[in-house]
């Protein structure tokens, strides 16, 4: 199938923002530091980054929060440590949207349950995003890690909320998508069509007390910056 020429030029010109974006933020890293290694097409540029100034013998090691950051990591050559041992210095990962208060979602990788624990656990947090992850008011589904036991008790409640509850499909065998973690994902929707986004921490507070899910992809106040890669640079938001 022929291929879109204004469509190629677009994915080339966004690839590039998130390249920027990631390789602003591992200029922050330095000598001895743990990483926490974010999981995601635009954290994957920052591991790659620093794969090659490992290369060129910046000593470091990597904290990866899935399956998929570690297997870069090693392929790029950085050292990997894990939260048994130590905690990271800074945590550079990717999201799938952000707000002016860097509260964000994450999670479209269904990686947000580690992602969550390397960053908090992290003395800093930055964010790298092209510039469409750029919201007013955060309206994307909300990621949920969810026991798979308890997931007619977590749509009841979801839908209790108001939102809609909707179990990821994995594109790669039958069935849900199923976490690193061994349970399932679902995209719980609160925002319809053109209407307003919704209060994150209020929302983050209320999924916080749902039992039967694991993590959801809602970040407030986890974030320390969030550098975000433009046509022309890299913004940073704090
Ligand atoms: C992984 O679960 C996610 O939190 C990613 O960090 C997020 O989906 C952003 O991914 P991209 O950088 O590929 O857009």
């Amino acid at each position: 199938m022929s291929r879109n020429p204004k469509q190629d030029a677009d994915d080339e010109k966004r690839e590039a923002m998130k390249r920027r974006a990631a390789e602003s933020a591992v200029s922050v890293v330095e000598d001895g530091d743990v990483v926490g290694l974010g999981t995601g097409s635009t954290a994957a540029y920052a591991i790659r980054e620093l794969g090659r100034r490992v290369d060129e013998g910046l000593d470091v090691r990597g904290v990866p929060t899935s399956h998929g950051a570690r297997a870069l990591a090693v392929e790029e050559g950085v050292p990997l440590t894990s939260l048994d041992v130590e905690t990271p210095d800074v945590a550079i990962d990717g999201a799938d949207a952000f707000d002016a208060s860097l509260n964000l979602v994450k999670g479209g990788g269904a990686a947000h349950a580690r992602e969550k624990v390397v960053a908090k656990s992290a003395d800093r947090v930055v964010i790298v995003a092209d510039e469409t992850k750029e919201r007013e008011e955060l309206d994307v589904p909300v990621p949920l890690e969810v026991l798979e036991f308890a997931v007619p008790h977590v749509r009841e409640c979801i839908e209790e909320t108001g939102g809609e509850f909707a179990l990821r499909e994995s594109g790669g065998k039958d069935g849900p998508v199923v976490t690193d973690n061994g349970n399932v994902v679902a995209d719980a929707e609160f925002s319809e069509d053109g209407a307003d986004g919704y209060d994150a921490p209020e929302l983050a507070e209320t999924l916080d007390g749902m039992t039967g899910i694991v993590e959801h992809g809602l970040f407030v106040d986890v974030a320390d910056e969030v550098r975000v890669g433009r046509e022309d640079g890299v913004e940073i938001k704090k």
